[in-house]
């Protein structure tokens, strides 16, 4: 049985102490009783620290939006995974489709990155996904295929297993239109068929995937109602507390 989780992704909002800080002191009450998922919660690195301190002794995780490749040295801008893990993220999201396609992360960037994290125990939550172009082509398959090929590339089985896989589709994503339920499934099956052809049918049930595009209150409950959705990855609705609890209680409902 795999455990569902639900990420809020913040992107770049709330990223003063003091506005994080409101926003969790609504929600660590919201979800105190949750018991069945894992809610993961990534601000921008400016309100970590705080966020961190908030959320200890809580059942809330907190994770980073992003993270590079190398462990220190002349890399103006960026942040070491080494940083993450002292500060205390057990998270990180990494090739979100506005890194990749905003800030032209590839492929090979995401693996390096991925490994990076794993070699640092963090908890890495991979996004992939086609863009409207594809799904209107019928090409979803082929470029979510090659993205996995590329971003998973010489993962051990072990690895891919301590992975969370984000299936967000661009179309979907902060525009209002949501996959519909059976769009979604019929990817996350895909994506672990991927896993049979390329590690085995064990690791393909052990993997969670997540949905993530316009999840909100009205519609979590179908999606995560389906056999092969775990959870999602919330952007917009995870910035209110009270969205965002109603879709983490769907969650912990679906997973009786
Ligand atoms: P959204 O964002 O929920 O605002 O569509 C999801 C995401 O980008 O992870």
């Amino acid at each position: 049985m795999r455990r569902p989780i639900i990420g809020g992704n913040w992107k770049m909002n709330k990223g003063l102490p003091f506005e994080a800080a409101d926003m969790l002191k609504k929600l660590i009450p919201l979800v105190k009783n949750i018991n069945n998922v894992d809610i993961v919660i990534t601000p921008p690195y400016t309100a970590l620290i705080p966020v961190i301190e908030l959320t200890k002794n809580t059942n809330i995780m907190i994770g980073a939006q992003n993270m590079y490749f190398e462990e220190k040295g002349a890399f103006t801008g960026e942040i070491s995974p080494i940083f993450l893990k002292e500060l205390g993220c057990s998270y990180v999201i990494l090739g979100h489709s506005e890194r990749r396609n905003i800030l032209k992360e590839t492929d090979e960037i995401v693996n390096k990155k991925l490994k990076k994290a794993l070699n640092f125990n963090l908890n890495p939550i991979v996004c992939i996904g086609e863009h409207l172009n594809e799904r209107e082509t019928n090409k979803t398959k082929e470029f979510i295929e090659k993205q996995f090929r590329l971003s998973f590339k010489d993962l051990s089985d072990e690895e891919l297993r301590k992975t969370v896989i984000a299936y967000e589709p661009i179309w979907a994503i902060g525009t209002g239109r949501t996959a519909t339920p059976e769009q979604a499934e019929e990817i996350h099956i895909f994506i672990r068929e991927l896993i049979t052809k390329v590690y085995n049918s064990k690791t393909a049930k052990a993997v969670r995937i997540q949905y993530g595009g316009s999840i909100k209150p009205s519609n979590a409950k179908d999606i995560f109602k389906k056999e092969n959705i775990d959870g999602g990855l919330v952007g917009g609705a995870s910035l209110q507390a009270e969205s965002f609890s109603a879709i983490i209680e769907a969650a912990n409902n679906s997973s009786f």
